[in-house]
């Protein structure tokens, strides 16, 4: 039978990813002919990953449908028994530190910080949700490229929202350094992605069951 190994080191028997598959299959199709629905399920596995309280137990996002990398993630973080509250998440209007707080609590590094907010390339910001902003943060918010990061070391453009913590990226010197390699180089923003949106994904995860006789 054949195994896998998660991103958290831990094996992952050969039924199990074929349900898998199957499930992930069922998503990009959906996602590929309503690629309008792409943000919100990305962002929902970021708001997912971060609290820990939904279930992955159907597959995982792909954001594929928008140009952007395949990620090899395997899916089946258990659910918390408890949602916990909103304050997991980071707010818009926070600076670096809040960011680091965040990120940090979730096991993710800096890297992972200026390389995950890469995925405001999609989608956009509605008033009735985030108040002060509205607009998508990119020309193109159904495309999945580093324009984020290009227009991010450019003057604020009429009509696309920049928030709070995405200028906060350009103020720490480490943070810089990422926007500025991946405004310059698409390719290693799309490695780098992938490894982070994978190492997110499987935050807390356990496999179900291992056959293998370690
Ligand atoms: C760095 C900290 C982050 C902050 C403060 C943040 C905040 C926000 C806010 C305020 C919005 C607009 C919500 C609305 O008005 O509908 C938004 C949208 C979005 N966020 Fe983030 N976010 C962060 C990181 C991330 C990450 C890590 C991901 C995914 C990997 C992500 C994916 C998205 C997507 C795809 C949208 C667009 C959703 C839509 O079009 O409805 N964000 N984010």
């Amino acid at each position: 039978m054949a195994h896998t190994q998660s991103g958290s080191g831990h094996i992952v028997d050969g039924e199990y990813l074929k349900q898998i598959e199957g499930a992930r299959r069922d998503l990009h199709n959906l996602l590929k002919d309503n690629k309008q629905f792409a943000p919100i399920v990305l962002r929902l596995a970021f708001h997912d990953a971060g609290t820990y309280d939904a279930s992955t137990k159907t597959g995982g996002v792909n954001v594929e449908v928008t140009g952007g990398p395949h990620i090899p993630f395997v899916p089946g973080r258990p659910d918390a028994p408890n949602q916990q509250d909103s304050g997991a998440l980071p707010n818009p209007n926070g600076d670096v530190k809040h960011l680091r707080d965040i990120f940090y609590r979730m096991g993710l590094n800096d890297r992972d910080i200026v390389v995950l907010s890469g995925a405001h390339t999609l989608g956009r910001v509605h008033k009735d949700r985030t108040p002060g902003f509205d607009g998508p943060f990119t020309e193109d918010p159904l495309k999945f490229d580093n324009s984020y990061f290009i227009g991010l070391r450019k003057a604020d453009t009429p009509g696309l929202v920049k928030l709070p913590t995405d200028k906060a990226l350009l103020e720490e010197p480490v943070l810089r350094r990422y926007v500025q390699i991946y405004a310059q180089d698409e390719k290693t923003f799309f490695d780098h992605y992938a490894q982070s949106h994978k190492k997110m994904s499987e935050l807390g995860f356990n496999p179900p069951r291992c056959h293998v006789n370690a």
